[in-house]
């Protein structure tokens, strides 16, 4: 049985991977505006994904026989000038993700709730990946420094993630 803090930290992450989509589409416009197509894309597929994050703790709700609540959200961050500074805030806002992961898995354990425990299974195994594959990339741009046809390379490199049912 779920309890009503627990569901209610569920809707707060629904609605906090909705808000990571629109963070990622931030930064996707960052880049395609700076005609980094690669990066753009690379965010945008990043934003579809975080999409389906919060797709997922919908249909959890529903399973359980809840009501998924939509909440408003603040405006991501639209500041970014640079794109180490996009991949930067990406790492960052992941870690804040797996923090909030990790509360709410400490709650479900506190309740011994299994059924959910186990759905944010999935999730805590996500977080070690998203973070993993972000901060590779934010050590690659920092090596790369101003190495114009390096960054090229990268571009050109990010720009080739499609979307795949395994990246959902
Ligand atoms: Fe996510
Ligand atoms: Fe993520």
């Amino acid at each position: 049985m779920i309890s009503d803090e627990l569901l209610e930290k569920l809707n707060e992450q629904m609605n906090f991977e909705f808000y990571s989509a629109q963070s990622y589409l931030a930064l996707a416009a960052y880049c395609a505006s700076e005609s980094w197509d690669g990066f753009s894309n690379w965010f945008i597929r990043q934003a579809e994904e975080e999409t389906e994050h919060g797709m997922k703790i919908f249909r959890f709700i529903n399973a359980v026989g809840k009501r998924a609540i939509i909440t408003g959200m603040e405006s991501p961050n639209n500041e970014i000038r640079s794109v180490l500074g996009a991949f930067e805030a990406a790492y960052a806002h992941e870690q804040e993700v797996t923090r909030r992961i990790y509360a709410i898995s400490d709650i479900a354990l506190a309740d011994h709730e299994h059924a959910t425990y186990q759905f944010l299974k999935w999730f805590i195994d996500e977080q070690v990946e998203e973070e993993s594959t972000v901060d590779s990339i934010v050590q690659r741009l920092r090596r790369i420094g101003n190495d114009g046809n390096a960054l090229f390379i990268l571009d050109a490199e990010l720009g080739k993630r499609g979307t795949t049912a395994a990246a959902l």
